[in-house]
């Protein structure tokens, strides 16, 4: 959580500072702030709210060749001025902005405290640029003062800090995601690609440990000794107009209707002759694989479910775990089960910690993530990219998609592999139609009654979403959509257990949306009845001619297709049922209060 950004260059740094903290705000909203070096001091400029709220805040304009930004999720203090960084040491001669926990600052703030430093904030991070201020006393050496302060801190951080009178940007990682980004000119730093991608798709993923000292003219990455460390440039394939929001409203109304393109770019290549490929692994990498754990978050939990059901469909023992519980539920692990860690921005704190305690156990591991020099591409054995192209909104959409395609692909890779696998029935039907997916999606957006019945049903007590087989991921992921952003309750079941309790809060006032797939949706029929005999208005999420259609108030309609990618068209319908709801409540769709995209703490 938290976006941090720094530039370095020969022209003005504000502008670049303000824009690069828009596309890092799917990180947190709870403040922001930005500090520039002007040949007068450091200059620093913060407030609660959003960055828009900044912007509007800066009455006067703020120049400088170099500076630091930062958008806020809180985590110690609440989103007032005073907690928003960046924070300074008691001169205000170092600015510091930070994404990530530090441990140990309750210590280190007293020991400092006691030493005559004045603290103005709640944060953890106010005790870095005091820290690095001693050790500038101490040593007479900010470069120095920096590496001692990163060694006294405890706990995860990128940061990156300006000090008055010095040319210079200061930086360092631990656990946090950190990149270089490199122009003709000048130099970029920020928590992810998005923030500087109108500017170079030139970067450097830094490791943790890493430190790095920026200047108009150079840069050095170090490690926390002072060594000098070489690391590659990579070219981003990302087009700096996906990180936009072009002519839409809102980044998840684009992120839903380019979703054709992003399943198309995550297809391509990866089925040849009736056969998955993946580039990287090769037949065969499966071929000791016993057992594989899913772990992931949220919507990335729902679009492991459907990967693990198809696996378990084709005789491979398959289990879900949610990843913030995967002490609690692992089970036993040895070298022959597969981790395969399933998030989108690669840096769920939850989802890398249960793959690290998998892998400590033994575990190979498998990373499926959307970015690119991730924290989970980078720790596991090998990744795979769902290619879904940049996200911004933070209701997770094109993703869940491209997550659940690459998955599905992913099993059929697997049980290639694995000699107990029995070949799922119709496996050459099923890759087949994957090819018509994206249009069948781009059929239901032009086709879509979605926003009617958004209208119809906005004001409801309560929505509930059920579904069998790969429909209960469905259903579970249409609940937290609505949920996430029209801030109403909405709550998924595998069609079954309606009857085993939630059936007492159906009323008249709670639509029930039935997911079915085409497979064996007779559940899922009986259960939507039984709701309907309460009242509860019923919305078929189905293909025309389903029986499930015929005992519905409603449908909204997907083309005929493959039982394993029928639930994937349901849920773009689902995705624009809540994007209305939600526009018609007048809700901040892309930006959901108390949230933020990339969960990095636990
Ligand atoms: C919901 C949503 C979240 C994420 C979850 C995991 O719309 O986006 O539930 O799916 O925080 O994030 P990743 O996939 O980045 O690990």
């Amino acid at each position: 959580m938290c976006g941090i950004i720094a530039r370095i260059g020969h022209g003005d740094a504000t502008e670049t500072l303000l824009s690069g903290l828009e596309n890092l705000e799917y990180r947190g909203y709870d403040s922001a702030g930005i500090a520039v070096q002007n040949g007068s001091g450091v200059k620093v400029r913060k407030c609660s709210g959003e960055v828009d709220e900044l912007k509007s805040s800066l009455e006067q304009s703020l120049h400088g060749n170099m500076g630091i930004g930062h958008t806020r999720w809180s985590t110690h203090g609440p989103p007032t001025d005073e907690n928003a960084h960046p924070h300074t040491d008691t001169a205000g001669d170092v600015a510091v902005v930070h994404n990530g926990v530090i441990d140990n600052y309750d210590e280190l703030r007293a020991e400092l405290q006691a030493r005559g430093h004045e603290f103005d904030s709640d944060t953890d991070t106010e005790v870095i640029p005091h820290l690095i201020d001693d050790y500038r006393e101490q040593f007479g050496d900010t470069e120095r003062a920096v590496r001692e302060a990163v060694e006294t801190l405890e706990g995860s951080y990128a940061i990156a800090a300006i000090v008055d009178g010095e040319e210079r940007v200061y930086a360092a990682r631990e656990g946090s995601p950190l990149v270089l980004g490199l122009d003709d000119e000048e130099w970029y730093l920020a928590s992810d690609v998005p923030a500087f991608l109108e500017h170079t798709d030139e970067v450097i993923y830094l490791e943790d440990g890493d430190l790095v000292v920026l200047e108009p003219d150079d840069y050095r990455i170090t490690d926390v000794a002072g060594s000098p460390i070489e690391r590659s440039v990579d070219t981003v394939d990302w087009d700096p107009e996906d990180a936009g929001k072009g002519e839409y409203d809102h980044y998840m109304a684009k992120e839903i209707d380019t979703q054709p393109t992003a399943l198309s770019n995550t297809i391509e290549g990866r089925v040849e002759d009736g056969n998955v490929a993946f580039e990287d692994l090769p037949a065969g990498t499966f071929a000791d694989i016993e057992t594989v754990q899913f772990v992931a978050c949220g919507t990335s939990y729902h679009a492991a479910m459907y990967g693990s059901q198809l696996l378990r469909s084709a005789g491979v023992r398959a289990d879900v775990l949610r990843a913030s519980e995967y002490d609690q539920t692992a089970g036993p692990v040895d070298e022959n089960t597969l981790v395969v860690a399933v998030t989108q921005s690669g840096e769920t704190a939850d989802t890398l910690d249960a793959v690290r305690k998998a892998t400590d156990r033994g575990a190979r591991s498998l990373a499926v993530t959307n970015v690119v020099g991730s924290t989970a591409a980078r720790e596991t054995d090998d990744a795979i990219y769902i290619r879904a192209g940049p996200e911004v909104g933070v209701a997770a959409t094109k993703t869940f998609s491209s997550q659940a395609v690459t998955l599905a692909l992913l099993t059929q890779r697997i049980a290639a592999d694995v000699p107990t696998a029995t070949p799922v029935e119709d496996r050459e039907a099923m890759l087949q139609s994957l090819a018509d997916l994206p249009e069948h999606v781009e059929t239901v957006l032009e086709t879509t009654n979605a926003e009617s019945l958004a209208r119809e049903y906005f004001d409801s007590d309560s929505y509930f979403f059920i579904g069998n087989g790969l429909g209960h991921s469905v259903a579970l992921e249409g609940a937290l959509k609505f949920k996430e952003i029209t801030y109403e309750h909405a709550e998924g079941f595998a069609s079954g257990e309606l009857k085993h309790g939630p059936l007492a809060l159906v009323t008249p006032e709670t639509p029930l949306f039935a997911v079915a797939t085409g497979g064996d949706d007779k559940k899922t029929k009986t259960n939507a009845i039984e709701a309907r005999t309460r009242g509860a208005p019923i919305i078929a999420v189905a293909p025309d001619d389903h029986p499930l259609a015929d005992a519905a108030d409603w449908q909204l309609s997907i083309p005929d297709t493959h039982p394993v990618w029928a639930g994937l068209l349901a849920n773009v319908q689902l995705q624009l049922v809540s994007y209305h709801a939600a526009a018609l409540l007048e809700r901040p769709i892309d930006k959901p209060r108390n949230l933020a995209k990339s969960v990095t703490v636990e």
